[in-house]
């Protein structure tokens, strides 16, 4: 037996498709979803994000525009763009790339966005109404999440689940969003004594903790779905070996690349024993982009009805 692979990246054009569609049918009322991007300093893979990010909204056809600024941005200068975006009628979605430089206060600067154009549902608005349990934007990559399991049809509701890592960004949201299905939640972090004995109670068992390849067969019961947030690089070919065997595949990206991507979940020690499986690369990456598209349409939906009734 070995575990069934949760393709994020079919689901994920399924949705890219369904909200093309969308824009499509707002284009008619003469709707053109838009949404800003805002990248500080030189993090290469928040660049790589934010490209990619722009990239699909143009294949979707929404409107983007990417604001780069300096490493040595200031926290006024970052909340005088915000507030020019928010005044802004044809801009929908606001995207502050995180992580920020050091010397930026992030929480003024998430603050500061519209939670109606809080595409990333960092606001503290937005944050509240979820864990209300009321219509709200929802952070992207645990929405991306929660689209999987229900798309392929996996039970949430009377199901175990354990998410390990607690940030902002997944950990927490996502555990309030399981919750909100029923599933019986635990959430543990890097100081949880006995994380692997409480991972192996879990039918779906989430690694969202930024450290390569943690989760291994123990931490996993016979069959449970697991689902692997980590991204991470892999540039040393002994560890390669060790994490993938013989996979000439992996050992020709890494020649050629110079890394290979690896989750926090170790793949070669947990298919056996899993019923499903993300892969890294693959599984919830490419729905978090797929979701953030989806709230710039949501979002678009909901602030220009409220702006017409407002006017009308
Ligand atoms: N950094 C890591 N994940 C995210 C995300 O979902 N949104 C933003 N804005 N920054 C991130």
């Amino acid at each position: 037996m070995t575990a069934q692979r949760l393709d994020g990246l079919a689901i994920a054009q399924q949705i890219k498709s369904e909200v093309a569609r969308e824009v499509a049918a707002l284009a008619e009322r003469g709707i053109r979803p838009g949404l800003a991007a805002i990248l500080v300093g030189m993090n290469p893979a928040s660049r790589v994000y934010v490209n990619s990010k722009v990239k699909t909204c143009e294949e979707l056809g929404i409107y983007s525009e990417k604001h780069e600024l300096p490493e040595t941005t200031t926290t006024e200068a970052l909340l005088h763009l915000i507030a020019r975006l928010n005044a802004r009628e044809e801009i929908d979605g606001i995207l502050v790339q995180l992580p920020l430089p050091r010397h930026i206060d992030t929480s003024r600067v998430l603050d500061a966005v519209d939670p109606a154009k809080d595409v990333d549902g960092f606001h503290p608005v937005n944050v509240g109404r979820l864990v209300r349990n009321q219509e709200a934007l929802e952070p992207c990559t645990p929405a991306g999440i929660i689209e999987l399991l229900e798309r392929t049809r996996i039970p949430i509701e009377g199901q175990r689940a354990v998410v390990i890592g607690r940030s902002d960004i997944v950990g927490k949201p996502l555990a309030l969003m399981l919750l909100h299905r029923h599933a019986t939640v635990t959430i543990c972090h890097s100081r949880t004594p006995q994380l692997a004995e409480i991972a192996r109670q879990a039918d779906i068992l989430v690694a969202a903790i930024g450290r390569t390849a943690m989760i291994t067969a123990e931490y996993v019961k016979p069959g449970a779905v697991v689902i692997d947030v980590g991204i991470n690089k892999v540039t040393d070919r002994a560890e390669v070996e060790r994490l993938f065997g013989p996979d000439e595949k992996r050992l020709s990206e890494l020649a050629s690349k110079g890394y290979t991507l690896v989750g926090d979940v170790h793949p070669t020690s947990v298919a056996p024993i899993a019923g499903y499986l993300t892969p890294v690369p693959g599984g919830v990456g490419p729905l978090t982009i797929a979701m953030l598209m989806k709230n710039t349409v949501k979002a678009a939906r909901w602030r220009r009805a409220a702006v017409r009734s407002a006017t009308a």
